[in-house]
């Protein structure tokens, strides 16, 4: 596990004097064709100087390549939005599931150790086995039920062992325009016009991938350093969340039906809670991001269901 730290009066001088004006910065993105990625370069564009990295430009199993890119780049900051994410996919997968998302979080945070440049590492819920009763926070033991949990978190015990600055910001249920996501599995199963058998004993937070972008803005201006639990507040579960996508595009709820994680069987395990208390974000940053319901209506508005059933 990954060892959180209070802070020492030493510790937040050392916080107040890193958060220096970081306009113009240059900042590198890896997996930038991926869904976060989009929204984090949109996000940061302004304000910063982005080079924005597909799989093609930097391939992050590739430690050499990594080291020169980032030593040649001289960058601020590396955001890693690269992963192999695809969850089911990693049981079989495995040597590729960790190249990718322990190795490569590996390599480039020793990039970035040995170019100066902070970290920051994007991880998931599913590091827990979902057996908790309150919001886990980021000190909890970590005990993850599938390949690709275990994989993400191996990334971040190389990322805090390289010796680089870093963030690792542990978020959950992306969805966002720029990526296959729930929503739009939601939409085509509703173009389908059969009915959609969605679990409903899985519960954790939705979250839009251009707010979890300005919550990594938020820290990098805040000086954060360390781990931190980052999603949009409030909670539902899988079923509540496509009860919501049909609901907010006014269409037709009824449609969705409840059914146990038992009766649709993948071939990796998901934890049934996986709620993050988003505290510690709060404290160094002094916002949360907003409830999933205002985030996914907001996202709607300009992804709506109707537009794709026109298409
Ligand atoms: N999606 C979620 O629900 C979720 C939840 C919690 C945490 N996260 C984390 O959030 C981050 C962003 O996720 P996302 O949903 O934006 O993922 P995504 O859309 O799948 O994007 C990941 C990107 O990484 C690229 N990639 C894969 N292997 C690579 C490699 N070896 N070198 C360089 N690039 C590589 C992929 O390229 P290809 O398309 O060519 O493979 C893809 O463009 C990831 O760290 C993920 O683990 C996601």
């Amino acid at each position: 596990m990954v060892a959180v730290q209070a802070r020492s009066p030493r510790m937040t001088k050392a916080i107040e004097s890193r958060k220096m004006h970081l306009d113009r910065k240059k900042i590198v993105v890896t997996g930038a064709g991926g869904m976060l990625a989009a929204d984090v370069a949109k996000v940061f564009s302004g304000s910063f100087n982005m080079v924005c990295l597909a799989r093609e430009d930097l391939d992050i199993t590739d430690r050499a390549r990594c080291l020169d890119v980032v030593v040649r780049e001289a960058p601020f900051a590396v955001i890693n939005c690269a992963a192999f994410t695809k969850v089911d996919l990693c049981e079989k997968e495995q040597e590729l599931a960790m190249a990718v998302n322990a190795n490569g979080a590996g390599n480039l945070a020793h990039a970035c150790r040995r170019a100066g440049a902070l970290m920051v590492q994007i991880s998931t819920d599913y590091v827990f086995d979902g057996r908790g009763r309150r919001p886990y926070r980021e000190a909890d033991a970590t005990a993850p039920l599938n390949v690709y949990g275990l994989s993400k978190l191996r990334g971040e015990r190389y990322v805090a062992e390289s010796g680089a600055e870093f963030i690792i910001i542990r978020t959950s249920w992306l969805y966002g325009e720029h990526g296959p996501n729930f929503v739009f599995t939601v939409f085509n199963l509703y173009r389908g016009g059969k009915e959609l058998r969605i679990v409903d004993d899985q519960v954790g937070s939705p979250t839009y991938t251009a707010d979890l972008a300005l919550g990594i803005l938020s820290l990098m201006r805040a000086g954060a350093r360390g781990i931190f639990h980052v999603t949009n507040q409030g909670i539902c579960s899988w079923y509540g969340f496509a009860r919501a996508i049909l609901e907010l595009s006014g269409m037709d709820t009824d449609r969705v039906v409840p059914v146990s994680s038992g009766e649709f069987k993948r071939p990796a395990r998901r934890p049934a809670y996986s709620v993050l208390d988003n505290s510690r974000f709060h404290e160094e940053t002094r916002t949360y991001l907003r409830h999933w319901r205002d985030a996914l209506g907001c996202f709607l508005k300009e992804n709506p269901l109707q537009k794709a059933m026109a298409e």
